[in-house]
């Protein structure tokens, strides 16, 4: 099982077996809420019909067609629905099947458009420490969180790594925190260690997840856009998380009004019921593919399923749920009642941070006896059997739920997760 402890489950197997809503049902027939939208991805709530009856009567009309040299009429339409939405100028959409791919398609892209442009000396990537990219080369290359990179060799070449940003002078701040803009100043750093004609891309996640919810200190995305543009470098911004509504806006590119060149997307993109990434580019880096000869191929990249019928119908209802319900903005709607019932956690035992932004929250806990990640993982388990479904990360819990969650859901999850936390050595 991936990112498992496969022994451990063995004897104390979670399984879940159907889902409607806000819930979960596990095999044993226990409610279980849903804290997390599975993985950060099923946004809409589960069970959406509106998304099943897509897929089936898709797979029934055209079950797949090739993706190279050909194509079918379901990711053009997806893609002119999808631009609506996008920050900016931004337009250009390349479909992938997964965050992984999304964010090793991004840095490709990258890559190529500066040689492209014959500013092919623009090799470097730049990622941030504790950063998430999914588990492809590029993107473990680009991550920072150890132990997703240190089994795996040298990993690609050329990279460096930005600071991260979680300082502990931040910790309790309610939504973004006021410490640590001048961290954006590190790619300065790097410029001068470097040379700017070296870098090619600074990738990062507007909000990181997976190493325990780090949110960006005020104007420090800003700030990163200012110094890319002084030097001709592209930013990436990894909504893999971020996007599709969880922050507030369709984009946490709108929600901190900063536009990136590339955004990578996937999990909301089809409230997770097939398998789906995306990429978004601005014209700039479109057009730069497009300037050979009219039957040459612009980019040597693609999946065998990028596009997928099947996926793209499932994306488009999910889309028409998206835009009737008004989810991309009902984080907004709920964030302080969200803000307040979390930080209400702050003294029960153990809790050292508590963060939150949108519908993004995380607590964290003291490790236990110096050894990190028991406790947390113990009131992840604990919150199970007692029916919420919560994450766990190193000593940090997160939480991430359906943005159709109503506030007695949250004040359910809250309070279960006060319950456990008291009870938790
Ligand atoms: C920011 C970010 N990028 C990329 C990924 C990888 O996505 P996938 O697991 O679909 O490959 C994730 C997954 O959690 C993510 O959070």
């Amino acid at each position: 099982m991936p990112f498992t402890a496969n022994r451990q489950f063995k004897s104390a197997p979670r399984l879940l077996q159907s889902a409607k809503g806000m819930y979960y049902t596990d095999v044993d027939g226990r409610q279980v809420l849903d804290g997390t939208a599975g993985l950060w991805c099923c946004n809409l709530g589960h069970g959406r019909e509106e998304i099943s009856h897509a897929v089936a009567k898709q797979i029934g009309e055209m079950d797949y067609a090739p993706s190279f040299q050909m194509g079918h009429p379901l990711p053009f339409e997806f893609a002119n629905r999808l631009a609506k939405h996008l920050p900016g100028d931004m337009r250009h959409v390349f479909f992938t099947n997964s965050g992984s791919e999304s964010v090793d398609t991004a840095l490709k892209m990258a890559l190529a458009y500066h040689r492209l442009r014959g500013d092919g000396a623009r090799q470097r990537l730049i990622g941030r420490e504790k950063g998430y990219h999914g588990v492809g080369f590029g993107g473990i290359s680009v991550g920072g969180i150890v132990h997703n990179r240190k089994y795996f060799g040298s990993l690609l070449t050329g990279v460096d790594h930005l600071r991260h940003t979680l300082l502990p002078e931040n910790a309790f701040s309610q939504g973004l925190p006021k410490n640590g803009t001048e961290l954006a100043d590190d790619l300065e750093r790097l410029i001068t260690l470097h040379d700017a004609s070296t870098i090619a891309a600074v990738i990062v996640e507007p909000i990181s997840g997976s190493a325990g919810v780090i949110l960006p200190p005020e104007g420090y995305l800003k700030r990163l856009r200012e110094i890319c543009d002084a030097h001709g470098i592209l930013l990436i911004f990894d909504e893999v998380i971020t996007g599709f509504g969880r922050i507030g806006e369709p984009f946490a590119a709108q929600r901190f009004d900063v536009l990136p060149d590339i955004i990578t997307a996937a999990k909301g993109l089809t409230n997770g019921a097939i398998p789906m990434g995306a990429v978004f580019v601005r014209p700039p880096i479109h057009d730069a593919f497009m300037q050979g000869g009219e039957a040459g191929i612009e980019l040597f990249h693609g999946y065998t399923y990028s596009g997928h019928p099947v996926a793209c119908a499932a994306g488009i209802a999910a889309l028409d749920i998206y835009e009737r319900e008004n989810l991309f903005t009902r984080a907004r709607e709920l964030e302080s009642y969200w803000q307040q019932r979390l930080h209400s956690l702050r003294e029960q035992p153990h809790v050292v941070d508590i963060r939150d932004f949108g519908l993004i929250g995380a607590v964290q806990l003291a490790p236990r006896d110096g050894k990190p990640g028991q406790r947390a993982y113990q009131v992840f388990t604990e919150m199970f059997r007692r029916g919420a479904m919560v994450r766990v990360t190193g000593d940090t819990i997160a939480m991430s739920p359906p943005l159709i969650i109503e506030r007695a859901q949250i004040d359910e999850l809250i309070g279960r997760l006060a319950e456990v936390l008291a009870a938790t050595p």
